[in-house]
């Protein structure tokens, strides 16, 4: 049985250095007694810091976002070889809250392939708006998939990650999240598009986390539908909390 993989997404909440860190360390201190793999996501401007206090702890550093365009005339931007020098790990892309600022599957797949470049793990989130009962949220999914993932080597296929995140269920609490059933279904369809763009090996090696509304109550229950892990927003920014939501993963995983 492998580790769940448990991603904290700190988004925006977290505004001072000195409360990232102090976050960063306590979770590395109850990482250290959870069977499972952890990956720490603050905001660019505390990368540096939550790394530094990360380092040699065992968990994981990510970043919330990365520049999709090439050269230097980006204001603002930071890009993947940036983070990389950082000794970040995984980067999330195509968050639906990104999408909703103009990102679009195309700077969605440059992303990808610019944080394969540098050797990052892409966490891919692809997720509906809103779900119907004639099934249409699956083509929005199909479309996502097809659209963010270009042709990907052997090697950029095992690192890549899919969270899916239904967006009508992200930053609510456990019971607006989507239900068990539901998401063992939609994990199989996604598996199923997967396989049909990188072929089946890589399909069923690739882990799918599930994110919107994780909290310790739901965690077990939504770990039983096959999914790898999580990516948590609102219920990580907590340490307790998210070393619950891992301890809750562990025992049912099925990665
Ligand atoms: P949430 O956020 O756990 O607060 O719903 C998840 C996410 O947006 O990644």
């Amino acid at each position: 049985m492998k580790k769940p993989l448990i991603v904290a997404n700190w988004k925006r909440y977290i505004e001072k250095k000195e409360t990232a860190v102090s976050a960063a360390k306590a979770i590395a201190r109850g990482a250290a007694n959870v069977p499972a793999e952890f990956v720490v996501c603050p905001s660019h401007a505390h990368l540096d810091a939550v790394g530094k206090a990360l380092s040699g702890k065992g968990v994981a550093l990510g970043a919330q976002a990365l520049s999709f365009k090439e050269g230097p005339m980006q204001t603002g931007e930071v890009s993947a070889a940036m983070l990389a020098d950082l000794r970040v790990k995984y980067v999330i892309v195509g968050h639906s809250e990104r999408r909703a600022m103009g990102e679009d599957s195309e700077a969605v797949r440059a992303q990808v392939r610019e944080a394969l470049a540098a050797r990052l793990s892409p966490i891919l989130c692809i997720g509906e708006a809103s779900r119907d009962a004639g099934g249409e949220h699956y083509d929005a999914l199909t479309s996502q998939l097809r659209g963010s993932l270009g042709t990907l080597s052997p090697a950029d296929q095992k690192r890549l990650v899919i969270a899916y995140e239904p967006v009508w269920a992200i930053g609510k609490r456990a019971g607006d999240a989507l239900d068990a059933a539901a998401l063992e279904e939609t994990v199989l369809y996604i598996r199923k598009v997967l396989a049909e763009t990188m072929g089946r090996t890589a399909a069923l090696s690739t882990p799918i986390l599930y994110g919107g509304s994780v909290e310790e109550e739901n965690a077990e229950a939504l770990m039983r539908s096959g999914v790898a892990g999580f990516l948590v927003g609102h219920a990580s920014v907590d340490p307790k909390s998210l070393i619950a939501i891992a301890k809750a993963a562990h025992g049912t995983s099925k990665r």
